[in-house]
């Protein structure tokens, strides 16, 4: 089935990613990667910002569900997956860090999401996301264009997003707020002594394949 991000794929570059330049740098300053780190760009489209990572952390992973924007994001050091950001074919704590850039608020199951990135970091691990802010009229304005443009959008407030992570053990380390939208940086100290678990989560049941392309 056809999904929603086939069709810009193309253009998406030439389009987005001018605008969105100066605002994915300051999203790598702020996540600030080591060599030694593994990274998933979750929802990461053509590449703008697995790119910016190339030669900041050790590893690059990019999974999202429009197999025409990964073929955009094909290149040799970054590894791709065609697939949905709430069920991931990889295995519990793998990651250091996880990216969500404008990427949120088309993802329906935003519980299940925050559940699968949850279980994805390991102790220690960081959530960066990139999002378009409800709490801000600004925000509220681009999330209502966006919904010219697609079928269906469900952008949240900065707050909201908070209460929901923070539910899950994570801490606010830093945030970029403006009119319109908010860059944050969480950390996941020790997900077991938040309380918070994921049993839900479902692997494919081939994950003894478990690879990427
Ligand atoms: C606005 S683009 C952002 C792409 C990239 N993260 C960036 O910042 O340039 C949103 C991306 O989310 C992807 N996406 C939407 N729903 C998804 C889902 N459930 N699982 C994985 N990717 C999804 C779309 O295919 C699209 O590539």
């Amino acid at each position: 089935m056809e999904k929603p991000f086939d069709k810009v794929a193309p253009y998406y570059d030439r389009w987005i990613g001018r605008f969105m330049s100066g605002r994915m740098d300051r999203m790598a300053d702020l996540l600030s990667c080591s060599p030694d780190e593994i990274v998933l760009d979750l929802g990461g489209g053509t590449g703008l910002f697995a790119r910016r990572l190339l030669g900041r952390c050790g590893e690059i992973h990019l999974l999202d569900e429009s197999p025409q924007m990964v073929e955009q994001a094909r290149h040799g050091e970054i590894k791709t997956w065609v697939g949905c950001g709430t069920e991931t074919p990889y295995p519990d704590r793998f990651f250091d860090a996880v990216v969500l850039s404008d990427v949120f608020h088309h993802i329906r199951d935003q519980d299940l999401l925050l559940d699968e990135v949850f279980r994805l970091l390991k102790p220690g691990g960081r959530l960066l996301v990139n999002e378009v802010d409800l709490d801000r009229f600004w925000g509220r304005v681009a999330g209502w264009l966006e919904t010219l443009l697609f079928t269906q959008v469900f952008p949240t407030g900065f707050q909201h997003l908070c209460t929901r992570l923070e539910k899950r053990g994570f801490r606010l380390v830093d945030e970029v707020r403006d009119s319109w939208s908010f860059i944050a940086l969480w950390k996941l100290d020790d997900p077991s002594l938040g309380g918070f678990s994921v049993s839900h989560a479902k692997l494919p049941e081939d994950i003894d394949r478990f690879q990427v392309q």
